[in-house]
């Protein structure tokens, strides 16, 4: 199907790019993904026909369980006119033993993208090197930058830009608040990461982010003062408290991070229309209140809907 302009004009820089970190993205790119996001929803909502990827096959490994990911992927990529496989790591050859590399090569061979959700984010970096069609972080350790494209689009859409913006992020310095503050740093949102003690962003990641802020001038702070952080915030954000993989170490969390809760009380100090939101799964009464999640500021289901729009964008982008 004919692909209006906009898109050729991404796919002529980005055609055949990886997806693997958002700071592998200029503003200007990450602008372009979240416009054409919007365009693609519109579309959708008005039953326009957008089958740019009639044809073409996406490969889906998971290592880790998922219900947003999986199934916004692969909606997405039968809206575009293509189809999704779902690779549960213990069902294919990988799980076995398989090397990433072969894997890498075997998939290429198949399909027209790799999507991959897993631990070390090294291994979505082999897969990525070994593989000859583009490779999509579902997430690691380390990243979540498909949830951020999603994130930035909903704020854009809610406040109408990214200008003079204020986001707090209160919880773990994760693979989330990791991915957020370098979106936040590229597109110029000022950012906060209010975080217990031993639980700070990589320094490598904020290290980048702060240079990515001076091209933006966005502010970046991060602190262990959750009261200070969120004041006069646009946008609080949260997260689990313990990630895929760490469930181990819950109770320990749940007393470490007990002063980190997003409560009524905590949400005060924002603006009067600041946006609460959460990548999801939230669990209520630890990292966030219910009456903050299921309450009027939160926009967590909007943030989850719009996975499949911008991935959509994205997809039909580098494929
Ligand atoms: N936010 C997110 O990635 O959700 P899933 O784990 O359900 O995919
Ligand atoms: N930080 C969470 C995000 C889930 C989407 C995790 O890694 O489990």
């Amino acid at each position: 199907m004919n692909q209006p302009v906009v898109l050729q004009q991404m796919k002529s820089k980005l055609n055949g790019k990886d997806f693997l970190q958002i700071s592998d993205f200029t503003k200007d790119e990450l602008m372009d993904l979240i416009e054409f996001g919007i365009k693609l929803k519109n579309m959708q909502k008005l039953g326009e026909p957008h089958r740019y990827l009639e044809g073409k096959t996406l490969a889906m490994i998971f290592e880790k369980s998922s219900t947003r990911t999986r199934v916004s992927f692969e909606t997405g990529m039968y809206q575009l006119g293509g189809m999704a496989q779902f690779l549960n790591k213990d069902d294919i050859q990988m799980g076995n033993g398989e090397t990433v590399a072969d894997t890498a090569k075997v998939l290429s061979r198949f399909v027209d993208a790799i999507m991959i959700r897993t631990y070390g984010h090294d291994i979505v970096v082999e897969l990525a090197e070994n593989a000859t069609v583009p490779v999509i972080n579902g997430l690691t350790d380390d990243a979540h930058p498909c949830q951020v494209m999603a994130d930035l689009m909903t704020i854009y859409e809610k406040k109408g830009s990214f200008n003079g913006l204020k986001l707090t992020f209160v919880g773990d310095g994760n693979n989330m608040s990791q991915s957020l503050l370098m979106g936040c740093a590229i597109m110029g949102i000022d950012c906060y990461i209010a975080v217990p003690k031993g639980n700070e962003i990589k320094k490598g990641i904020f290290q980048m982010a702060k240079e990515k802020a001076k091209l933006s001038g966005a502010k970046i702070v991060q602190t262990y003062d959750a009261q200070e952080a969120v004041k006069a915030a646009d946008i609080i954000y949260t997260d689990v408290w313990a990630s895929m993989g760490w469930e181990g170490d819950l109770q320990a969390r749940l007393a470490e991070f007990a002063d980190y809760q997003v409560s009524e009380e905590l949400v005060n100090g924002a603006k009067d229309d600041y946006l609460f939101m959460h990548c999801l799964p939230a669990k209520r009464g630890e990292e966030v209140a219910a009456a903050v999640i299921d309450g009027e500021n939160s926009v967590v289901f909007d943030q989850a809907e719009n996975r499949l729009h911008v991935q959509k964008a994205i997809l039909a982008t580098l494929v």
